[in-house]
């Protein structure tokens, strides 16, 4: 038996986990966090009330619904539905002359927000945490302002806490993308809605396409026209109108467990009702490809919305995975997939290379070095690279007597890996900062707990 210490801020777990512990069970993802954003926001603009079936509870949405309620938005929850009453525009009411939004770490409520509310006749002030604080919103501002915005940096130039100014009018603008980001791209698109003429834009590579998908949803067929890389984005001349969004799960917190039921022997879990939208699912192509024989996917329904979902199988892959490669042109579908997919490598046969991978620099945390601090300290052999890592594989992971604790640094996605981590190594550590999953999944010990089978409970510390 080994014992893993979770610890949060104020409690600590005990996760005990036998040797040939397994993974079996039934997974209903959590929803979608890209897609439940989204949902509110385009919620918040249609003619009529949007439900939400299934809206993911966790910090980052929650920032997005307070935002919007901020601003005036009226927004109730009723059991298992979300129902927003929407604007018919971009009319916010904010209930104070300054609005002060706290976006605490999401960084898709802070560059969505900023297109929402590029236009307004309000000052409004956007902040967030120590992290949200350090990541690049000039990327955003730069383009918007070209289109006319005005905005403010309160601090340090190109970053949060900044002011949007009251602003009446946008211009539509050509632009190239600098780099593949949905927020930026969904930032720019709600910006362009707005503007006086049409816009374009090249985006470098793909990205995931809610808000494109979920624009049409919205009735918005004629604003938006997307060939190949290339979008066009004219003006709305009226009001969006209110859908029935049912927000599939997340394949971003689903890779942790199917990773795990891959790598423990006499493991099979049914992960049910993911997305399966094509932007979204690189991580599962790419194991697909590594273990064929170990993973059976079912499109279950296509709704009308263009966000498909199904059921994927996973049972453990019996033999060797073997290393992969992961470039530019992939990275879009499956960039918060990458912890994992790392800690993934560290047990595949051979030298796996991710490049053109810069982005990871500017999340959460720099999840570059941080992937390569924290799986170094358990024997992973990963070499940090300008645009990358290189990981040699398979290694047994241990914690070693001095490095016996590893931290997640406040970030969702490093935490949840060291989890699965701990679980595969099989030995005693304890991992800090566990507070962080909460912000994109907080059923994930307890769901964890139940696939494991073991019982163990949070102790006030
Ligand atoms: C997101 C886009 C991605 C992703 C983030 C959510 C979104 O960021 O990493 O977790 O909902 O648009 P970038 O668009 O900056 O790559």
């Amino acid at each position: 038996m080994m014992t893993t210490n979770l610890i949060s801020q104020q409690y600590q777990m005990q996760l005990q986990i036998k040797p040939g512990q397994s993974i079996q069970g039934t997974y209903q993802t959590p929803a979608d966090k890209s897609i439940s954003h989204r949902a509110l926001i385009f919620g918040a603009i249609a003619a009529g009330n949007t439900v939400i079936d299934n809206l993911l509870v966790s910090d980052d949405v929650e920032r997005t619904q307070q935002a919007l309620q901020a601003l005036g938005i009226q927004i109730e929850t009723r059991q298992h539905q979300t129902v927003v009453h929407g604007l018919a525009g971009f009319n916010f009411q904010p209930q104070h002359s300054l609005t002060r939004l706290n976006l605490g770490n999401s960084g898709t409520t802070a560059r969505l927000l900023m297109g929402l509310l590029a236009k307004q006749p309000h000052t409004i002030q956007l902040s967030g945490d120590l992290s949200l604080n350090q990541r690049p919103m000039a990327r955003v501002i730069s383009p918007l302002t070209t289109m006319g915005m005005r905005a403010e940096y309160l601090a340090d130039h190109g970053m949060l806490p900044l002011q949007i100014l009251p602003t009446t009018q946008l211009r539509g603008i050509k632009y190239t993308l600098p780099v593949a980001s949905a927020q930026l791209k969904s930032a720019l698109i709600l910006g362009a809605l707005q503007a006086d003429a049409p816009s374009h834009f090249r985006q470098p590579a793909v990205s995931r396409d809610h808000t494109e998908k979920m624009l049409w949803q919205f009735g918005g067929c004629s604003n938006l026209h997307v060939e190949g890389n290339l979008l066009t984005v004219s003006p709305l001349q009226r009001p969006l109108q209110a859908q029935h969004v049912v927000v599939p799960g997340d394949p971003s917190s689903a890779a942790f467990l199917i990773s795990a039921a891959l790598l423990l022997p006499g493991s099979q879990l049914l992960v049910e009702n993911q997305s399966l939208n094509e932007t979204r699912t690189g991580f599962l192509r790419l194991v697909q490809q590594l273990a064929p024989q170990a993973i059976e996917v079912s499109v279950s329904r296509d709704d009308t919305a263009g966000e498909p979902r199904g059921d994927i199988l996973v049972k453990h892959a019996h033999q060797q995975l073997p290393a992969f490669q992961i470039n530019g042109r992939l990275l879009g579908c499956l960039i918060d997939e990458i912890p994992i997919l790392s800690l993934l490598a560290t047990q595949c046969q051979g030298t796996t290379i991710i490049r053109e991978a810069t982005e990871l620099r500017y999340k959460e945390t720099d999840r570059l070095h941080v992937i390569t601090t924290e799986l170094t300290k358990l024997g992973a052999i990963i070499r940090e690279q300008p645009d990358g890592l290189i990981i040699e594989g398979p290694t047994k992971l241990h914690a070693s007597d001095d490095e016996a604790t590893v931290s997640a640094h406040a970030d969702h996605r490093i935490a949840m890996m060291l989890v699965i981590a701990a679980i595969l190594s099989g030995q005693h550590f304890s991992i800090e900062g566990l507070d962080s999953i909460a912000i994109s999944n907080p059923t994930f010990i307890t769901d964890l707990q139940q696939l494991l089978r073991v019982e163990s409970q949070w102790d006030q510390l």
